[in-house]
């Protein structure tokens, strides 16, 4: 397995295999911002819609790669708020239906947490469905529970159900 950090010129060239993995996860019923059913054109436009991001260095995409098919993705957005540029949020951890179990979301996961202190990043921060797969998967990788918060989403099948905020810190801003 291969991970690749996106860089603003090889993002284009992968437009395809992020709307792939996105529609993959919503079919399997996970809960990352999009109701069933879901289209190629949906799922276009919210991969189009992270162009400037991409290109500003706000967000940082990484795709894992398996004889050349990428089967997995995660992305960073960096806080751009001036009082807030010790944090970044995971978003969008997709593993194919079919790679699951295999290690991939852990390997993309570690190659975004050595990313984030180069960056001066110390707080890492994610939601996601609470009472999913997601949860135990966090948990095993040492992510701290925050909290959640009621009806926060509506499940791809149109459940609504309640979030759950995890947290990592990687270094303290003002130590002890
Ligand atoms: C959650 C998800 C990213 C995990 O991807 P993955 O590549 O299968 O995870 P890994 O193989 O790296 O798992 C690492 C560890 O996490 C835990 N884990 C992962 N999936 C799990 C599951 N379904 N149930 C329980 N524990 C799980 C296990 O401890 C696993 O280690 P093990 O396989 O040695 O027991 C994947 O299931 C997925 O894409 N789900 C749909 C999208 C989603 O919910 N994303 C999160 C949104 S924030």
């Amino acid at each position: 397995m291969q991970i690749e950090r996106l860089t603003p010129a090889r993002f284009a060239a992968h437009r395809d295999a992020l709307a792939n993995l996105l529609i993959d996860a919503v079919e399997g019923g996970a809960s990352v911002g999009f109701v069933l059913p879901i289209n190629r054109e949906t799922a276009l436009a919210w991969v189009d819609g992270l162009a400037a991001s991409v290109a500003d260095g706000s967000r940082i995409i990484w795709l894992a790669f398996k004889a050349g098919q990428a089967i997995g993705t995660v992305q960073l957005e960096l806080a751009t708020k001036q009082n807030g540029r010790n944090r970044a949020e995971v978003q969008k951890l997709l593993v194919l239906r079919s790679a699951r179990r295999l290690g991939v979301a852990r390997a993309l996961m570690a190659a975004l947490e050595e990313s984030a202190p180069p960056l001066q990043r110390g707080l890492l921060y994610l939601d996601t469905e609470a009472g999913s797969p997601a949860e135990d998967f966090y948990r095993s990788l040492g992510w701290q529970y925050a909290g959640g918060l009621p009806d926060y989403a509506c499940s791809p099948d149109g459940v609504w159900a309640a979030n759950a905020i995890y947290y990592k810190t990687l270094f303290r801003r003002n130590p002890a």
